[in-house]
């Protein structure tokens, strides 16, 4: 439980808020299998907020008298402070926290508290909190997004020259700068970032006012409600409103996607911190060392991230499963929708955080990453094009540096380090000036079409990016 306090289990039943028609009183065990304030006691600040836009409402259309909403929003706030304290005690037997909140309200005021649920239903209230939840956990994600985003382009300009080896197939295949490849990455946030804003933008309705499934008898005014709560405007159908979870999966489908392109730098970065490699050295800080092996220097940062990716898919398959059988309207399924959708918020802000402490302690070994990019013939297509410049056709160019390629490959070394004399067997075309084509830095900085590898495009792209925010 978040901010949980103590606890207390008693159990009878009189003493459900819906136990009026109860003849004995709820097992034990369905108790404990059916209750959710051990988890939902998170949304009790999105529950207070909601209470109190609708109190004040009930007020506005003179269902409650204004000395009714107001000793419950005070009430209300009364609570949150005990919560925040922690001085609240929980009951399981309340079963969830809009109960939980809603009995301890009519314990400090009495029958006002009893008059706070009419014209609504747990089903609407729950979906209301939800939202807001899912609002509040954007607006958070977003600005830690932008700081990822922003310590990616700190790095790609810092190593805007940095000649590293581009691959495909993870096979070596043309030399690229290492800023351009957090260029990519960075690219890879922004879409997650509009993703978030998207789905906060759909979802942004007021679902209260729902009540059970069919709407209320009350003269209820949804509209002033949402403006409370800042919602764009309400949700135009009651059925839909007590079942959709749409914006529950969207959610856990963006940070699923987040998780993803986490998971591939991670996969990236790991591979660059092996020796094998040996691209970046990631700070100690956030290594861990081998019990048994006294050299190992672990990356477990990035390998975690990798790995709690599974959970979060996981979670996005869970709900998209809790979804697909349901009839409308409200099914208790839905409160199985929570701890998926915690798990996910908890794990993707953590991962976010690791990474945008990590971005910029990253350490890059410009030796290593220029001399693999020398191996492997990433330069072979720049002398194709070397050759297309001197008139040859492109695809008989391709097959004259494939065979100049195989020679190198039978003499050992590359094809820079080919004597003139050598190259020109393949083609008379070839002279002197090839070896200025044929450098990694030549190969980079040649590359220099829009949104290309060239450091002076990497550059474009940062000052792009730096005069839009
Ligand atoms: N704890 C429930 C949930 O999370 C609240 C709604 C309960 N509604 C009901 N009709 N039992 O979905």
């Amino acid at each position: 439980m978040s901010s949980s306090g103590k606890s207390s289990d008693s159990s009878s039943a009189n003493q459900k808020l819906w136990g009026g028609r109860f003849s004995e009183s709820t097992s034990a065990l369905v108790e404990k299998f059916s209750e959710s304030v051990s988890f939902d006691s998170r949304l009790y600040r999105q529950d207070i907020r909601g209470s109190q836009a609708h109190a004040r409402m009930l007020a506005k259309v003179g269902v409650l008298t204004s000395a009714d909403a107001e000793a419950i929003v005070a009430g209300l706030d009364a609570i949150l402070a005990e919560i925040e304290a922690g001085s609240f005690v929980w009951s399981e037997a309340l079963e969830d926290v809009h109960m939980n909140i809603e009995a301890r309200l009519t314990d400090r005021i009495g029958d006002a508290g009893k008059r706070l649920h009419t014209g609504r239903s747990r089903n609407d209230q729950v979906a209301t909190d939800m939202r807001l939840y899912v609002r509040d956990v954007i607006d958070a994600l977003v600005p830690l997004i932008d700081r990822v985003a922003g310590g990616l382009l700190d790095l790609a300009e810092r190593e805007a020259d940095t000649v590293m080896p581009g691959f495909t197939h993870l096979q070596i295949a043309q030399p690229v700068t290492f800023g351009h490849h957090m260029l990519a990455w960075r690219e890879q946030m922004l879409r997650d970032r509009s993703r978030l804003l998207d789905c906060r933008k759909r979802m942004n309705l007021l679902p209260l006012g729902a009540a059970a499934l069919a709407g209320t008898v009350y003269p209820i005014d949804r509209h002033y409600v949402a403006e409370q709560l800042g919602f764009d405007g309400v949700t135009e159908n009651s059925l839909d409103t007590v079942s959709d979870r749409d914006y529950a999966i969207e959610f856990c489908a963006a940070a699923s996607l987040i998780l993803i392109h986490l998971s591939r730098w991670s996969e990236e970065l790991i591979l660059w911190a092996s020796p094998m490699f040996g691209f970046v050295d990631l700070p100690d800080r956030f290594c861990t060392g081998s019990s048994i092996m006294p050299q190992k220097k672990n990356p477990d940062v990035p390998e975690l991230v990798r790995g709690k990716t599974g959970r979060v898919i996981g979670n996005l398959n869970a709900l998209l499963v809790l979804m697909k059988g349901q009839p409308l309207a409200y099914n208790r399924d839905n409160q199985e929708d929570k701890p998926p959708l915690f798990d996910t918020v908890d794990t993707v802000s953590l991962c976010l955080q690791v990474y945008a402490e990590m971005i910029p302690a990253i350490k890059v070994r410009h030796d290593n990453c220029r001399a693999a990019a020398a191996k492997g013939f990433s330069t072979a297509t720049d002398l194709a094009d070397y050759l297309v410049m001197k008139g040859l056709p492109f695809r008989d160019a391709h097959h004259v540096v494939g065979s100049a390629v195989a020679h190198a490959t039978r003499q050992g070394c590359d094809l820079a380090e080919l004597p003139l004399g050598e190259l020109q067997a393949f083609s008379a075309l070839i002279g002197e000036d090839v070896y200025a084509h044929i450098t990694l830095d030549a190969s980079v900085a040649a590359r220099r079409s829009y949104g290309g590898t060239a450091p002076e495009q990497v550059r474009a792209a940062i000052a792009r990016a730096r005069a839009k925010n």
